[in-house]
């Protein structure tokens, strides 16, 4: 997969991309991530991207121009009015505006041999990139941040895990429970006993039928408790 951002603040997300689960994933060649300067493409000298809003009111708007010249140039395909349809590639842009993202969506996102991520400022963008440019608009959750950048960081950290092969077996068993809509059951390592405190003796017992049917329960009572709409949606589900 190749995720292309583009962005205002490139050096934002250096450090992100380059730690963890995502640089492992680039260095095991099974994610390709590019990062360009959406200034590079504002065809002016002075690197201006947006201008005051026709009409008037407070705040500049993001032109037009820029962001169809970097995704052009990207993708080596004309946007509009030549766009092609049913293309495997996807241009996701950052809003509260776009629909909640849920593990469900980063699974759909899988599917796409290319992701091209605009990370704007959230002041205004030109209807004319929200019209003829973007193919789905994304939140991470109902609350204003001042940019799109740390939603484009979560985005790809989220799809980066679940990419056949980047993380191990034993992490994807616990990713498939969240996607049953179920949270984590509770873990306990060493000691057996930390200041008075006991792990639980079914998980010292050995009998793994019993500590399986353990894990199930409590995940569900955890749920029920600090998330009784993901047990709604199960019910619906079934
Ligand atoms: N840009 C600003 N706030 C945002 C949010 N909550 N989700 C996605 N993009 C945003």
């Amino acid at each position: 997969m190749i995720i292309d951002i583009i962005t205002i603040f490139p050096n934002m997300f250096k450090p992100v991309l380059g730690e963890s689960i995502i640089k492992r994933a680039q260095n095991k060649g099974l994610v390709k991530i590019n990062i360009y300067d959406l200034r590079d493409y504002s065809g002016n000298i002075h690197k201006k991207i947006d201008s005051p809003a026709f009409g008037g009111g407070p705040g500049m708007v993001l032109r037009p121009e820029p962001v169809f010249k970097a995704i052009e140039s990207i993708l080596g395909e004309s946007l509009y009015p030549h766009k092609k349809k049913n293309s495997k590639k996807n241009i996701v842009f950052f809003t509260p505006q776009g629909k909640i993202l849920v593990q469900k969506d980063i699974k759909r996102f899988l599917k796409y041999q290319r992701l091209v991520l605009l990370a704007a400022r959230y002041e205004g963008i030109d209807e004319r990139i929200r019209k003829y440019a973007i193919d789905e608009e994304v939140s991470i959750g109902d609350y204003v941040l001042s940019g799109g950048e740390l939603p484009a960081m979560v985005f790809v950290d989220a799809l980066v895990r679940i990419i056949p092969g980047v993380v191990s077996s034993r992490e994807s068993v616990l990713r498939e429970s969240f996607e049953n809509n179920l949270l984590d059951y509770p873990h306990y390592t060493k000691p057996r006993e930390f200041r008075g405190l006991k792990v639980p003796d079914v998980l010292l017992s050995g009998d793994h039928k019993k500590i399986k049917e353990w894990r199930k329960i409590r995940a569900y009572e955890i749920t029920k408790l600090k998330r009784p709409d993901l047990i709604e949606k199960k019910r619906k589900q079934t």
